[in-house]
């Protein structure tokens, strides 16, 4: 029997079952390529500004993504918490997304609006100054370290080329929009904005 032939060759039926799981991840990943849902801007999504953007790579350096998700389950226990679960649309302008997996921290896809500036500038410099319990680190140095906006303009150019809609003007703008302002400026008009464009609908 051909079959008794693999059953007895593992090193084939290795490779075999490989090749049938490929297919299977195959037919589910390919047509996210393509669906309409994943591909397509939800309604008022605009690209992060020059400011917003500089926050972002600063989220990504201090390593934020390792405590936080940005990524709500469509669960109750999640929406009754964060708000209205997170849609792929919301995503398409983020180059790397920060979804992350790991929640040493709350989730923060809905984060923006939810507490002033001034709350997020005081938790940033201590957390333990505004929930005495927290166990987050403090980033003290962002209040200190200034933007040059040297690379701004470029980091546009290239997510523009990644299809984020950026205008010439925008990207023109970059280095007069943060230049001078400090790390803890930027990270907060990121954190400010995010998932704001789907807030309402809850
Ligand atoms: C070691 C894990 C850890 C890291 C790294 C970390 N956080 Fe947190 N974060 C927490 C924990 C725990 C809380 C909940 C307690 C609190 O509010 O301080 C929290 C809370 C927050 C909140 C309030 C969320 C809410 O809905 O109440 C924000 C905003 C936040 N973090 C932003 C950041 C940013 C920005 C960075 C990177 C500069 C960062 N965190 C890095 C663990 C972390």
């Amino acid at each position: 029997m051909k079959h008794e032939v693999l059953e007895k060759n593992i090193g084939l039926m290795a490779v075999l079952i490989l090749v049938v799981i490929s297919f299977g991840g195959l037919a589910e990943i390919v047509p996210l390529f393509f669906q309409k849902q994943t591909t397509q801007p939800v309604e008022g999504l605009k690209p992060l500004t020059a400011l917003q953007l500089e926050g972002r790579d600063v989220y990504i350096r201090e390593g934020c993504n390792v405590c936080h998700s940005q990524m709500i389950r469509p669960f109750r226990a999640e929406t009754e918490r964060y708000g209205h679960y997170s849609v792929a649309g919301e995503f398409v302008y983020n180059h790397p997304f920060l979804w992350g997996s790991k929640r040493t921290g709350p989730d923060l896809a809905r984060v923006g609006g939810r507490y002033s500036d001034q709350w997020h500038r005081a938790h940033m410099y201590n957390p333990r100054d505004v929930v005495p319990e927290s166990k987050m680190p403090a980033y003290p140095w962002l209040f200190s370290n200034t933007l040059d906006g040297d690379l701004t303009a470029r980091k546009m150019s290239v997510l523009q080329g990644l299809g984020v809609p950026y205008t010439e003007e925008q990207i023109a703008n970059a280095r007069a929009e943060v230049q001078g302002k400090t790390e803890i400026d930027a990270l907060v008009a990121y954190l400010q904005q995010l998932g704001t464009v789907l807030k309402d609908k809850r």
